[in-house]
Order: structure tokens, then sequence, then C-alpha cells
């Protein structure tokens, strides 16, 4: 049990991993939790510090998205044979227990990012790192989500909106490609977590005042 706990402890600290807060601090000296959204995000820092830092802030909360998922199928397969499951044998505990496994790295990953230890249980609304979760999950939906990330994205300019409609397509398509249930589970509260992580966004959308991407307005 404890080195199960330990694999999703891991996934979350891959979350964690505070990568718009330290380029706020390593490039500008500034907490990027005191400007613009407040958020951690590669928007936030495309906002605060430019593109290039956006970039690769972006890239790094993605890879840890991914790279949770990838740990998960690995490590618990790896476990079960160094400890091998009392009820099923190996083979069986595989099929059956690792999906939910993967489901609850991919949560864990999830919050990690949105609420990160070493930040005083703050950070980003865990967009990028749910791509990263679905492309390793189950590429053709992640593909799908990022398509609609961009065709929202060109359209309106408004990141937040953006990725709130692409979470609500990785529902759709990983129960229209009828993905196991623990997959569907987590792409559905992940998918849950990621809008709830955006309330602040919502409540500017209503009130016509979320800013769109080049405009110099900066949100509360
Ligand atoms: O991924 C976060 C994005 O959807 C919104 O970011 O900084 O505009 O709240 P932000």
């Amino acid at each position: 049990w404890s080195a199960s706990v330990a694999g999703l402890a891991i996934a979350y600290l891959f979350g964690a991993t505070p990568s718009g807060y330290l380029a706020g601090k390593l490039l500008k000296g500034i907490d990027i939790r005191e400007h613009g959204s407040k958020s951690t995000g590669a928007t936030n820092v495309l906002r605060t510090l430019g593109p290039w830092p956006a970039l690769v802030v972006l890239l790094v909360d993605v890879l840890k998205g991914a790279a949770a998922i990838v740990f998960a199928r690995w490590f618990y397969p790896w476990l079960a044979t160094v400890t091998p499951p009392a009820a099923l044998d190996l083979e069986s505990w595989t099929a059956w227990a690792v999906p939910w496994v993967v489901c609850l790295a991919g949560l864990a990953v999830l919050l990690g990012h949105g609420r990160s230890i070493w930040l005083n249980f703050t950070g980003g609304k865990s967009a990028a790192t749910g791509l990263g979760v679905l492309l390793a999950l189950s590429w053709p939906v992640g593909l799908g989500a990022a398509t609609v990330f961009l065709a929202v994205l060109a359209i309106s300019r408004i990141v937040s909106l953006s990725s709130m409609l692409a979470a609500l397509t990785a529902v759709a398509l990983v129960c229209a490609l009828e993905q196991p249930l623990p997959y569907r589970l987590l792409v559905i509260a992940g998918s849950l977590y990621v809008i709830a992580r955006h309330r602040a966004n919502i409540q500017r959308l209503l009130a016509g005042t979320e800013p769109r991407l080049g405009q110099g307005a900066r949100p509360t």
C-alpha cells in the first residue's frame, strides 16, 4: 500500500513542479501569483513575462501531465512484479487495476499543478497539464481537445474560454471513443476540476471583461 501511495505522491509531485513560478522568479525576480490573473500557468506567464518563457512553461506543464501517466503505467506493473497482489495473478492485476491507478495518477498530477505543495497549495488551472494527461492517455482524445482549443482561440482570442471548451470536448471524445471506464472517469473529473479552477475567468467572461490574447488589460 505504501508503495502504491508513493506512486501517486510522485505523480502529484510531477504536477507540483512550479514551472511558471520559477520562470517569474528566475527571469524577473517576481512572484507571478501577484501579477495578471495570479495563475502560475503559461497564459499568465505570457502576459507577465512574454512569449518565450510562456512557450517553455507550456511545454514543461504539458510534459508534467504526460510524464505522470507514463510513469504510472510503468510503475504499477513493475510494483506488482516486486510485491505480487494477493488476490489476483499478475496479468489480471495489470489488466484490471492499472487503468484505475493511472486514473488516480492523472487526478494527482492535475491537483499537483493546481495546488502545489511548494506554493502554499496555490498554482495554475491545470489546462496544459490536462492536455499532457490526455495525450498520454489517448492521443486521439488529446489531439481532438487541442484542435478545439486552437479553433476557439483563433476565433475568440480568449484562452480561458478555449481551455474550458477543450475540456468539454475531451469528455465528449473519451465517451464517444469508448475508452475504458477509469479513463472516462479521469477525463470527466479532470475536466470538471479544470473548469472549476476557471471560476474567476467565468465571472469575467459573463461580465465581458475577460482579456483577449494580446490585450494589455490585466485581470484582477
Ligand atoms: O490555462 C489557463 C487559461 O485557460 C487561463 O489562464 O491566466 O487567463 O486565467 P488565465
